[in-house]
């Protein structure tokens, strides 16, 4: 019985990644993005259909993702997976050197969307045998990492994993399990062509983790492979 994923910024990156992976063993992928009618994702999704279901979704609008939580409601979703990420300004974010705005943009989409995500499709995850709620954060995040640098993107990470971790205590009495990820530093748009890994490499071994996690693992901070990351 193939499991249901649910997959933001699905159209590019790690997102279209992990959605390949998924298809590709066999489970159906809501595969969100604010754009999921062009480029690659349609392209798998004409060739999946039925097992790819393509979203709208901007995850910074309450209207688009009040939409969404009707298109999908009563579909149980055994893993959501926040994905949708932005890095900011690439020269301001220092410590002596901010963009303010840009800061506020990036915590819109690194901070309040994952939570505005996983309060909208709670039900969906409820309605599942998966029941995981899973966030792509960043190592970059780790306050214990000794951070310098990338203010904007890093608080935000670190941001995240606060507020996924109190949802995580919210939700434990309903058995249902909150993973934060560091997907390694992954070939994409956002990470640079000089990075370490493909994010085919990535997509899998954030699978394999996310298969092989349950609420013995909930609210842990794990890289790609497993790893314990510190806060
Ligand atoms: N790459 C790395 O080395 C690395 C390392 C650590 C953590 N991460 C994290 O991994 C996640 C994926 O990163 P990536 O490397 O795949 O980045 P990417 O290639 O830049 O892709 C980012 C994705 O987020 C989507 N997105 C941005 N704003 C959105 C919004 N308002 N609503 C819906 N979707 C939105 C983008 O959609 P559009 O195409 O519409 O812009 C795109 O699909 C992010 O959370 C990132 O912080 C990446």
């Amino acid at each position: 019985m193939p499991q249901t994923w649910m997959i933001t910024g699905a159209n590019r990156g790690i997102g279209l990644a992990l959605t390949i992976e998924l298809v590709r063993r066999g489970e159906h992928v809501i595969a969100a993005a604010r754009d999921p009618w062009g480029g690659a994702l349609s392209e798998i999704a004409a060739a999946h259909v039925g097992a790819v279901t393509p979203l709208e979704l901007d995850v910074t609008s309450d209207a688009s993702v009040a939409a969404a939580k009707t298109a999908l409601a009563g579909r149980p979703i055994d893993v959501l997976l926040n994905n949708a990420g932005i890095y900011g300004s690439r020269e301001r974010q220092s410590a002596f050197d901010m963009d303010f705005d840009g800061w506020r943009e990036v915590f819109e989409v690194n901070v309040y969307a994952p939570l505005r995500i996983a309060q909208a499709f709670l039900p969906n995850v409820e309605a599942s045998t998966g029941r995981k709620i899973a966030t792509i954060s960043s190592r970059m995040g780790s306050i214990g990492g000794n951070p310098s640098g990338n203010i904007a993107y890093r608080s935000s990470k670190a941001a995240v994993n606060m507020a996924m971790v109190a949802f995580g205590n919210a939700v434990k009495d309903s058995a249902i399990s909150v993973l934060l990820f560091h997907p390694g530093w992954v070939q994409t748009d956002m990470g640079g062509g000089g990075a370490d890994i493909a994010p085919s490499e990535s997509a899998s071994g954030l699978i394999r983790t996310i298969d092989a996690s349950g609420m013995a693992q909930t609210n842990s901070f794990r890289t790609w492979k497993g790893e314990t990351i510190p806060w």
